[in-house]
């Protein structure tokens, strides 16, 4: 398939322009700063954008939105939205074709509450769930609890081959696998959530004592 992830500014973000080569039908995810510059890639490219999504509701993967829509005519879609053309809805296993491909919707509350991950292929969005080496903060216990869960219970579920690819390049890489993370991530060794939540608490101490910039 062709994936192209784009650095788009801000907090180094990540943008995401994903497509079936036989159809040229292509999903953007998180255009943020860099709208126009993501469809001028998608048309040199020859691809027909069919749909763009973003991961959730924060200023710093939404800001492109109207520019996007105006460039393109298609207007991202978050959590609970409904696809003009498909109508469908974005929630939990919602399929939206791209020819031979297809963007499945993985719903993973934590971060916020209407946060999702993108499964298309043998690659997954994870937009501020998870990064590599590291997980997206939550504000409080319970968002957490449903960040933990929804790590262990959605994503940990993928073939230990899917590539990741996160909403920020904040982490050792800009991409990793599911079985690196698995194997690595500190948050997703510890082997429970209270030991997750104290990992969260600590992190600052954990990363000066492991050399983690
Ligand atoms: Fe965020």
């Amino acid at each position: 398939m062709f994936l192209q992830q784009i650095p788009t500014g801000g907090d180094r973000n990540l943008a995401y322009l994903v497509a079936d080569p036989t159809t040229r039908r292509a999903a953007v995810i998180d255009p943020s700063y860099a709208p126009e510059r993501i469809a001028d890639i998608a048309d040199d490219a020859g691809l027909s954008v069919a749909y763009a999504f973003c991961t959730h509701d924060h200023h710093d993967h939404t800001n492109g939105n109207e520019a996007f829509a105006r460039r393109t005519g298609v207007r991202p879609l978050l959590f609970g939205d409904i696809d003009p053309g498909t109508k469908l809805r974005v929630e939990d296993a919602a399929t939206f074709s791209l020819g031979r491909l297809a963007v499945r919707i993985l719903h993973t509350p934590g971060h916020t509450p209407d946060s999702i991950c993108l499964h298309v292929g043998d690659a997954v969005f994870t937009g501020d769930t998870l990064f590599v080496g590291k997980v997206g903060g939550t504000d409080s216990t319970a968002a957490a609890r449903a960040e933990y869960d929804a790590l262990h219970r959605v994503l940990l579920s993928l073939p230990d081959d899917t590539r990741v690819f996160p909403g920020h390049d904040v982490g050792v890489a800009p991409a990793s696998t599911i079985g690196r993370e698995r194997r690595t991530n500190p948050f997703l060794l510890r082997p429970d959530f209270d030991r997750f939540v104290d990992l969260k608490r600590h992190w600052a101490a954990y990363k000066k004592e492991h050399g983690i910039t």
